[in-house]
């Protein structure tokens, strides 16, 4: 994520920047910095903290008036979130200045090439290596200096750059990331997000993939990457600034359900490699000291313990290796065996849940490798485990998470095979096989979010449902506890997540009309079996929902089947679970309740 504004026009750019970058601040919040130029000076005024943080800052350096600059507002993908990581960078001369949301995905060779002529960083980030190509190419206009730097730059991406003593013309870029230019009168404005200029005017264009555009007061000129002007689209802006901020959506919830398919092609960005490898040289460790693990814990609390479920059937069945999985506020009292030779993992969204804090501090007492999983770089989980593999989904505002945990089941996923490489406990051609089904992941997560109108007629109808129940096996069994997780936090339902083979030891009592059972069966090794529960649950009166593949027979078993694209065992949760995600939304917003703030629950858990 991050959020990048920029501004060029009579007024003083802070007077936009500020106010335009606190609208931005849903993009992230860790630092946040703005540069203004003058013809004859720039200033740099970066902070780490929020944009409260950084108004106080440039209210007390009180900088000279400035007609033009870019802003940036920070969540951390490469380096910690301090001052020196915080936005605008720039290149070693101190002529270039660029904000930049993304991740330039071979920024390590850029740098070395770099490093190689002589130029020296100060900060850990991939955007310090963008200013410093600009700054080789200071006899070309700025314009040709950043479509040359898109050529050479790999990732997703989107760029302001401005250059000392010209004041009159900021260069945008965008790949994958998203970046809008507002058009006023004299004046222009270019952001991540429509919010940030709102106040000013509502005439805007999309910059399209793979497009630079050079915004002057009184001009925007778009150009591909061979260099071709080409006539920009004008768009009018209908939506008001609090639907603005939410993307136009009714809620952060479902934008965030919305925004999955981008946070899962960001977790992978980087991490495999065209032949099919996992690639994952942040975590740092030793391959010998990943050799020598004999068990594996995984321990989390809440949604991220449901994406440490699906990681003991994935680590299992990839590596050979055992795996207990722990409610992270249990695994300490229970006395584990625990030594040099264990690895624990510890999955936390915000990195700060105190149960999982305690859990990976015992864990680390004992000897123990421990591995993070966490969204939030530098988080006390980040800081505290031995290695980290971060989750890049971006700041998640709807308590009830949806994003951090998709790419939650991907980082597992990706760690699991890594393990499997490392170890050889896997043929090389099944790992770029199931490699490249993740590759596929974020077109599907869009294909299944698309059934969003069918979900949203059936939950209108089940406003006054009192009992459902979500079951599955093997790796529809975590799936089907998050569908029963999302519909108790956020519509307040009595919901059970069961797996499906264990209701008949008890829970089926409940079983009578007007239960609704939601039925998981995607894993294709217990499929069949997950139907036969389900003829059980339909004999006794259930209405029966089933999430289940595309082009699958299933038979008549099932009042409503939701369908979700085919994907191999395990891979399909990330797809799978997005119906539940919808369901729960649908349900809620039917009953009329706030799903961003649930009642009684809190975004982080900072107590026991
Ligand atoms: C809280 C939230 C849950 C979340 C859990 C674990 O209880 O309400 O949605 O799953 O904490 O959070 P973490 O940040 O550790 O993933």
């Amino acid at each position: 994520m991050c959020g990048i504004v920029g501004y060029v026009g009579p007024r003083q750019a802070v007077d936009v920047l500020l106010p335009g970058l606190s609208r931005l601040e849903y993009r992230g919040y860790d630092s946040a910095g703005v540069a203004l130029v003058r013809s004859d000076s720039m200033d740099v005024i970066k902070t780490v903290g929020r944009m409260a943080d950084l108004t106080g800052l440039v209210g007390k350096e009180s900088p000279a008036p400035a007609h033009a600059g870019v802003g940036h507002t920070r969540w951390a993908t490469h380096g910690a979130p301090n001052t020196v990581n915080a936005h605008p960078h720039l290149d070693d001369n101190g002529d270039i200045v660029v904000v930049h949301n993304g991740i330039i995905e071979n920024w390590r060779a850029l740098k070395s090439e770099l490093a190689a002529k002589g130029h020296r960083f100060v900060s850990d980030t991939d955007t310090e290596v963008i200013a410093n190509l600009l700054g080789e190419m200071s006899d070309l206009p700025l314009v040709e200096a950043v479509r040359q730097v898109m050529l050479r730059a790999e990732g997703a991406l989107a760029l302001a750059v401005m250059r000392r003593g010209e004041p009159d013309v900021i260069v945008g870029a965008r790949r994958g990331s998203p970046l809008v230019v507002g058009r006023g009168d004299g004046e222009n404005f270019l952001a991540s997000d429509i919010p940030a200029f709102l106040e000013h005017t509502r005439e805007m264009i999309v910059v399209d993939d793979d497009r630079v555009v050079e915004v002057r007061p009184d001009s925007v000129r778009v150009f591909d990457l061979e260099g071709n002007e080409i006539e920009p689209e004008h768009r009018k802006v209908e939506w008001d600034l609090e639907a603005a901020e939410k993307g136009g959506f009714p809620t952060f919830m479902l934008k965030e359900i919305n925004e999955q398919p981008h946070a899962i092609a960001d977790t992978l960005l980087g991490r495999v490699t065209g032949s099919g490898r996992v690639v994952l040289h942040e975590l740092e460790v030793d391959e010998d000291v990943l050799r020598s693990i004999d068990k594996v814990f995984v321990v989390a609390c809440g949604t991220s313990y449901h994406a440490a479920m699906m990681a003991k059937y994935a680590i299992e069945r990839w590596t050979r290796l055992p795996v207990e999985i722990d409610i992270a506020s249990e695994f300490r009292y229970r006395d584990p065996v625990l030594d040099d030779r264990s690895l624990v993992i510890g999955i936390s969204q915000s990195g700060e849940t105190i149960d999982t804090l305690a859990a990976v501090r015992y864990a680390k007492a004992q000897g123990a490798l421990v591995i993070g999983v966490t969204n939030v770089v530098d988080s006390a989980l980040a800081r505290e485990s031995d290695a980290v593999l971060y989750t890049r989904a971006g700041p998640e505002i709807g308590v009830a998470a949806t994003k951090t945990f998709t790419t939650q089941l991907v980082a597992m996923q990706l760690l699991g095979l890594y393990l499997a490489q490392v170890r050889g406990a896997m043929d090389p051609a099944r790992v770029e096989m199931l490699v490249g089904e993740m590759m596929r992941l974020p077109e599907q997560v869009q294909t299944a979010i698309a059934s969003g109108a069918e979900i949203e007629r059936l939950a209108r109808v089940w406003g006054d449902v009192r009992d459902f129940f979500f079951l599955g096996r093997s790796g529809d069994f975590p799936v089907a506890m998050e569908g029963a997780l999302k519909l108790k936090e956020i519509a307040y339902v009595r919901a059970e997540g069961y797996a499906a083979g264990e209701m008949k030891h008890g829970p089926i009592a409940l079983i009578e009309k007007g239960v609704v059972v939601v039925g998981v069966a995607t894993d294709s090794h217990v499929r069949a079996k997950t139907l036969s529960n389900m003829e059980e649950m339909k004999a006794r009166g259930a209405t029966i929902v089933l999430v289940a593949e595309e082009g699958d027979d299933v038979g008549d078993v099932a009042d409503h089947v939701i369908r979700v694209p085919p994907g191999p065992d395990l891979i399909c949760t990330v797809t799978a679970v997005v119906p539940l995600q919808l369901l729960a939304y649908h349900v809620a917003t039917a009953k009329e309740l706030d799903v961003d703030k649930p009642r009684n629950l809190a975004k982080t858990v900072t107590v026991e």
